[in-house]
């Protein structure tokens, strides 16, 4: 981040103060407000940080109004063409892509990584039989750091390397565990010898009772769904770890609390959402009537997988997602499905319609990812888990960087406070 040498001039009352202006490598620039309070008395508001920038970062650029997303510099669609998860999250984690040998490696120690600890069967023991996957994995995930305290000293280099890999390698088991406990199937452990995406089809769908072979066009769509969501910068969950671990907490429990932030059906809670909306819709002949309801401001009702906080153009993770979507329903044979026909007709109709044109609302990425993991055979429940699998390498080098990251402070924002002033005690007989 370069000081442009430019400064923005504030007029408060007869009081005027200048302010550095901040340039990025790319994107608008940025006024450095740290010294505002104490230059000018005043504070500044930003509820849901629509105009604020909370940290400086490296990983991801979006650019909402193009429609662009970038990783370390190279563009999503590209990455979801050419490349695999494991090497984005190598991409995500370090900076660079890996060379044949370093993702060798790289793969190698996320495989080794994978079971987790015997003991930790027992603790999924504890929750309700019919508990929802995301509901377990907050708990899991937190308990993490009760059974890896060699992993939790945040100041030492190499135990953040060794919690960000477990943390990887482990989420897939994890969430597949949640899975099969929510359905009352036994555990299957990891496999060495699979690669990411087809080991935690396993886990999902095998059983110990006969063999299973992961089809590996399901086990392609699976790593593309990965890839896709792997970061998305300062999003609610990513901010949610950061400002969790920038009280020095423990990477388990900041990435839990990321969890639970992701789960909210404004964010990754969305996927499981459109899918129940699109099949509520049902038939495409009933699809006005839910564009019109979308668009009452008394009715609470909003058009789920639509509309995005940055991207006021085409989300470009929904472009490759609705092509993957096409792919895999044609390759399954099941390209007539009714909810990918209500899918396209309602995007085809929002997508002309004066409200959604005006708003900039389009497509996000969970609008087509639902009916990709329908026809894989996922419940709803785990549409939200599967985002948490991918987005915990978003999460770790979100994190990391942060932790490394001079300027670091305890994340603590100001207030607008509109209660009370001062007023005096008053007894309970008097009230
Ligand atoms: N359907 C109908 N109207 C909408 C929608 C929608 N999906 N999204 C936004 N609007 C309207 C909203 O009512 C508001 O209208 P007005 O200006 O008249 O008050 C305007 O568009 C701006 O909306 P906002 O809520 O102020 O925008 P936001 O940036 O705070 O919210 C959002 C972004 C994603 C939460 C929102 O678009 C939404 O709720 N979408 C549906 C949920 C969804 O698909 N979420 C997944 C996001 S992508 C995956 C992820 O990152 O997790």
């Amino acid at each position: 981040m370069a000081d442009t040498g430019k400064t923005a001039k504030l007029t408060l009352d007869d009081k005027t103060v200048e302010l550095p202006v901040l340039s990025p490598t790319a994107g608008p620039d940025v006024i450095d407000i740290r010294k505002l309070y104490a230059q000018a008395g005043v504070f500044t508001y930003d509820p849901g940080y629509t105009s604020t920038a909370s940290c400086a970062s490296s990983i991801t650029y979006i650019d909402g109004d193009k429609g662009e997303l970038l990783h370390r510099g190279y563009p999503i669609d590209q990455l979801a063409e050419k490349s695999h998860f494991l090497e984005v999250c190598y991409l995500l984690l370090y900076g660079e892509l890996p060379t044949a040998e370093e993702l060798e490696d790289f793969e190698s120690r996320v495989t080794h990584h994978t079971m987790i600890h015997e003991q930790m069967h027992n603790f999924f023991r504890g929750f309700r039989r019919d508990a929802h996957p995301m509901a377990t994995m907050v708990g899991v995930v937190g308990a993490m750091s009760a059974f890896y305290h060699d992993s939790t000293d945040i100041n030492d280099p190499w135990q953040r390397e060794v919690a960000s890999i477990r943390l990887i390698a482990k989420m897939p088991t994890i969430a597949a565990m949640a899975y099969k406990y929510s359905i009352g199937q036994p555990d299957i452990y990891p496999r060495n010898d699979l690669d990411y995406s087809s080991n935690f089809l396993r886990m999902c769908f095998a059983v110990p009772a006969e063999e299973y072979e992961v089809n590996p066009i399901l086990s392609r769509a699976m790593d593309r769904i990965l890839m896709l969501h792997a970061d998305h910068e300062q999003n609610a969950s990513t901010s949610t770890v950061r400002l969790a671990s920038s009280s020095g907490a423990n990477p388990f429990a900041c990435i839990a609390a990321g969890i639970a932030c992701l789960w909210g059906p404004a964010h990754g809670g969305a996927n499981q959402a459109c899918l129940e909306m699109l099949r509520e819709i049902g038939t495409v002949d009933r699809i006005p009537e839910y564009i019109k309801r979308a668009k009452d401001k008394s009715d609470p009702f909003r058009l789920m997988g639509f509309g995005h906080r940055v991207y006021k153009n085409f989300d470009p993770r929904a472009k490759v997602m609705k092509q993957s979507a096409d792919e895999v329903l044609e390759l399954l044979g099941i390209e007539n499905n009714e909810t990918l026909k209500v899918a396209k007709e309602l995007e085809r109709i929002a997508l002309e319609d004066e409200y959604f044109i005006e708003k900039k609302l389009y497509p996000n990425v969970d609008f087509y990812s639902g009916i990709i993991l329908d026809a894989m055979g996922f419940p709803t429940s785990m549409f939200t888990p599967i985002f948490a699998v991918a987005r915990t390498v978003g999460w770790v080098s979100q994190w990391k960087e942060m932790i490394a990251d001079p300027e670091m402070k305890i994340g603590r924002p100001r207030q607008l406070y509109t209660g009370y002033t001062r007023r005096d005690y008053v007894d309970v007989e008097n009230r």
